[in-house]
């Protein structure tokens, strides 16, 4: 209701057109990496890993701290990390799950044992808050995941991870970059902030994850019956709901809370597990399959057998 104070809109509106009835917004004087390193202490602290020991910490962001350097070396530094590499992974609300499948990449490989991956977004930085059909949709927040070795059979079992470039203007922040450096002129045309063209990616949306959890249950040998617990992006209830009618899946085994955080891109997926985990709702050896899409076209999934009592 307060949005119906700043554009042309109605709480009913947005209820009911996008299921999201809440979120949060930082103070005005944090950062992403803030948001980010307080999801990572306490990661951290659940997982019982000391932040020196981290060989790596992987950051999905697209509204980070500064253009450059990446928001993973702010919070590296904040963490007191010494030893790890730290860079951020540019996938919009794919951008946790890239980063948990270049994590499982690295461990698998024996590069590295101890990885931090957060997906940390600040979005109500980059929302045109006099744009109504963007600035209902987002909020700020930040969700982390330790991942580290475990037994064959355990853990991840398959990944996807695609792409598709020729839709990059679905959605996007055109100004700022290369392409169109910040002027006057591009500030007074408002393109330092979020453009998106709903209904291209609400189409999308639908198709893309449906495809990413079959794909990934197939691979991994397994069936859609046998999932206990879908994570997918929090964008809109009514892609989730499209999502979880195609694939038969009972809402039950669905985790579902964008009503009280708006999509918070990259966040949104370990901010529901999350949630979940300490709901109670994630048993040993259950069968979750986690899946996004978002700003690039970016989509995938990850599907896992939780080892973690
Ligand atoms: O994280 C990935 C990123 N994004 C997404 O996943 C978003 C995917 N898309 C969506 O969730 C939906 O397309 C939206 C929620 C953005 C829009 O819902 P919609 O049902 O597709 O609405 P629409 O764009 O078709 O617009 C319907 C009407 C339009 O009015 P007219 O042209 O029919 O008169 C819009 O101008 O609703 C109007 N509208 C609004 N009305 C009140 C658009 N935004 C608002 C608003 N309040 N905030």
């Amino acid at each position: 209701a307060d949005l119906e104070k700043i554009v042309d809109t109605t709480d009913e509106w947005i209820i009911t057109r996008t299921g999201i009835k809440e979120r949060r917004i930082a103070d005005e004087g944090e950062a992403c990496s803030d948001l980010a390193v307080r999801a990572a202490k306490k990661a951290l602290e659940m997982s019982g890993v000391d932040p020196a020991d981290l060989d790596a910490i992987i950051v999905g962001t697209i509204s980070g701290d500064t253009q450059f350097p990446a928001t993973a070396v702010y919070v590296q530094h904040l963490l007191g990390a010494r030893n790890a590499a730290a860079f951020d992974v540019s996938a919009a609300c794919s951008g946790f799950i890239y980063g948990v499948i270049l994590g499982h990449g690295m461990i698998a490989s024996g590069q590295m044992e101890r990885i931090l991956v957060i997906g940390a977004e600040m979005l109500s930085k980059v929302t045109d808050w006099e744009d109504r059909s963007t600035c209902v949709l987002f909020g700020d927040g930040a969700g982390a995941a330790m991942m580290e070795p475990c037994p064959a059979g355990e853990g991840i079992l398959s990944t996807r991870m695609k792409s598709d470039g020729s839709l990059a203007d679905f959605l996007i922040i055109p100004g700022g970059g290369t392409r169109k450096p910040l002027t006057s002129t591009s500030y007074g045309e408002r393109e330092q902030f979020i453009r998106m063209k709903g209904d291209g990616v609400y189409k999308h949306a639908v198709r893309a994850m449906v495809d990413a959890t079959r794909a990934g249950v197939e691979e991994a040998g397994l069936t859609i019956d046998d999932i206990d617990l879908l994570v997918p992006h929090q964008a809109n209830l009514r892609i989730i709901d499209a999502m979880k009618d195609r694939l038969k899946i009972p809402r039950e085994k669905v985790v579902i809370n964008l009503d009280k955080y708006g999509n918070t891109s990259s966040a949104s997926i370990p901010i529901a597990y999350d949630e979940a985990v300490r709901e109670g709702r994630v048993k040993p050896g259950d069968l979750v399959v986690l899946t996004a899409f978002g700003g690039g076209l970016t989509w995938g999934s990850v599907v896992f057998r939780n080892c973690l009592g």
